[in-house]
């Protein structure tokens, strides 16, 4: 038998389409520390990723949902609540997408129609998510729900176009449903503010390489990996946190509360002695 942080817990993960994703390590994680899990992503990311890989090494079945339609996440949590023999623990909501960003519209020049789908996906999503659990009463008590957000919430960072937007939006629901969640049943819900890590989504992001140098540059302790969130998630799953909800939990080496870095000045001040610009 398996002994972990969450041994004899059970959960919902959204979002591993691959390796990379950042869900597909919590995945890992949560199994490792003993959990029992359900997997899920949209159809056509299960016909395009490998999520049945993930789901042979955990044991865990793989139901499709769409995160955009109320019918199929009713559906999968009601299934959940069938395979898992009742209530369950946990949720990692791990979803984004921004039809502006894939298509490189910038956000002075938005499409409206694709601005909505963003944040439909990235971040009502969230809202369906917890609405849905809600209402079938699927989280036991003390039961965790977590969502990954970036810090382009608070901040503004060229290329992030209207995730940004959407980001801020997901992390104002997770407060919002964390007071009436909190408040009815015992369920916290949080969201997990990440640096830039290098997965399908986080790479279709405009000077994505430049953006993973600058915040490794600026955070003390370094940017945090996929592997290192995995385990924030966690944490955050067991029975070690029961009393943090309504939180926007900064997992990013420090990044959010610099300013500026010695080895960002460095750098900064190398690009000055390459080019011969008068503009300093
Ligand atoms: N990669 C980064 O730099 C970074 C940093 C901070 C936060 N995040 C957030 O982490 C989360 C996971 O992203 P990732 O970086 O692991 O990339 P990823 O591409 O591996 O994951 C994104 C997931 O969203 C899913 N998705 C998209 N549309 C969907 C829909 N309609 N229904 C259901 N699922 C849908 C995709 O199938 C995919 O599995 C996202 O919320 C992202 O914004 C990423």
């Amino acid at each position: 038998m398996r002994e972990g942080l969450l041994q004899g817990k059970k959960g919902v993960i959204f979002g591993a389409l691959n390796e990379k994703s950042i869900a597909w390590q919590v995945a890992l994680k949560a199994w490792k520390e003993g959990a029992e899990l359900v997997l899920t992503n949209s159809p056509v990311a299960l016909r395009l990723g490998n999520i049945h890989d993930l789901a042979k090494i955990t044991g865990s079945q793989v139901i499709p949902a769409d995160a955009t339609k109320m019918d199929e996440i009713e559906n999968l949590l009601s299934e959940s609540i069938k395979i898992f023999g009742g209530k369950f623990d946990f949720i990692l909501h791990s979803i984004g997408m921004s039809p502006n960003v894939r298509k490189d519209i910038p956000y002075e020049q938005t499409s409206y129609e694709n601005m909505l789908k963003t944040f439909d996906i990235s971040a009502l999503s969230f809202h369906r998510v917890l609405q849905t659990s809600y209402k079938l009463d699927a989280l036991k008590e003390w039961g965790s729900v977590v969502a990954l957000s970036y810090v382009a919430a608070q901040r503004t960072l060229s290329g992030y176009n209207d995730m940004g937007d959407a980001k801020a939006l997901l992390e104002s629901i997770a407060r919002s449903f964390g007071y009436i969640y909190g408040r009815d049943k015992k369920v916290r819900v949080n969201t997990v503010s990440q640096s830039p890590t290098a997965t399908t989504a986080g790479s279709g992001i405009h000077g994505f390489e430049s953006l993973i140098d600058f915040s490794e540059r600026m955070s003390p302790l370094g940017n945090a990996s996929a592997e290192e969130c995995a385990e924030y998630c966690v944490a955050l799953f067991s029975d070690l946190t029961r009393k943090v909800t309504m939180q926007n939990l900064f997992h990013d080496g420090g990044f959010s509360s610099m300013g500026m870095s010695l080895k960002a000045i460095e750098q900064y001040q190398k690009s000055f002695e390459e080019c011969d610009c008068d503009d300093k």
